[in-house]
């Protein structure tokens, strides 16, 4: 199974940083915040992992991370040239993923303490052309993707609600998503949304009208460390999680 860490974006909530650095390289604690994403992928025993990035510190990734060899992980890198949205960067994987290959997606900025290898083997279970997603209990769910459960079948979601300003759940929708290679499919047939990017939602909205969208729920830590606030608070609650 591969891995495939979004890392493109522009990072706007933590200019000036950003400026500067590209948000995924900004140190939480001792390490720049995209480590933690791969030490979660290869503890789950991933470790062919394909990094989307913008042009913004391209070299600074290549300089400290290389080849992956020194992580115990094969990576490779794919270039997003503008920041198109979540689908867009993930459609940059295509030609890595075979037909009919399970992988899992992270978005790069979120931070959690949960070993993902029993979420994986739970998808890996599901019927091909079906998703997975990992949700997370939040105080405020308006900031995030909000899932709405269907009542006939528990397991699933029936849709989810992109920033809600009433939401219906308690829940987030975290940036750990299972698919396989039909996603590539998916976001060939969706629209960019009102502020002009293809967004990971619409994609998941498919796979839930279709009833194939089930999930999971984070039991420990989980952040997206978007805003100088989360990220002081990722630096204290990752401590410690990688050597
Ligand atoms: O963190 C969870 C949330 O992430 C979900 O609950 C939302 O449903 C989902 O839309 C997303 O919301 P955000 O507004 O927080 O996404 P943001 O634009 O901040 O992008 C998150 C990461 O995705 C970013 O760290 C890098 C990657 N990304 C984003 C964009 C827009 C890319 O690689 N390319 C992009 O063009």
């Amino acid at each position: 199974m591969k891995g495939v860490i979004l890392a493109g974006g522009t990072g706007t909530r933590l200019y000036p940083l950003t400026r500067l650095i590209n948000k995924h390289l900004i140190p939480v604690g001792k390490h720049p915040m995209i480590m933690y994403g791969i030490d979660r992928l290869r503890q789950a025993g991933i470790e062919e992992i394909l990094i989307v990035i913008n042009k913004h510190s391209a070299g600074l990734y290549t300089e400290y991370l290389g080849g992956g060899a020194d992580h115990g992980v094969k990576l490779t890198y794919r270039i997003q040239e503008k920041a198109g949205g979540i689908a867009e960067a993930l459609d940059l994987a295509t030609s890595s993923i075979l037909p009919g290959e399970k992988f899992v997606v992270l978005l790069g900025d979120n931070l959690f303490s949960d070993d993902l290898k029993p979420y994986v083997d739970r998808y890996l279970q599901q019927p091909a052309g079906t998703a997975r997603v990992l949700l997370k209990k939040v105080d405020d769910a308006r900031r995030y993707g909000v899932p709405v459960f269907d009542p006939q079948h528990p397991e699933r979601i029936s849709y989810i609600e992109e920033k809600p300003s009433d939401p219906k759940t308690s829940y987030c929708v975290t940036g750990i998503y299972m698919y396989d290679d039909h996603v590539f499919n998916l976001i060939q047939n969706i629209a960019p949304s009102a502020r002009g990017e293809l967004e990971i939602t619409d994609v998941n909205n498919h796979y839930a009208a279709a009833g194939g969208l089930e999930y999971d729920i984070l039991q420990k830590y989980w952040s997206d460390a978007g805003t100088f606030q989360s990220l002081q608070e990722a630096a204290i609650r990752m401590k410690g999680q990688l050597p």
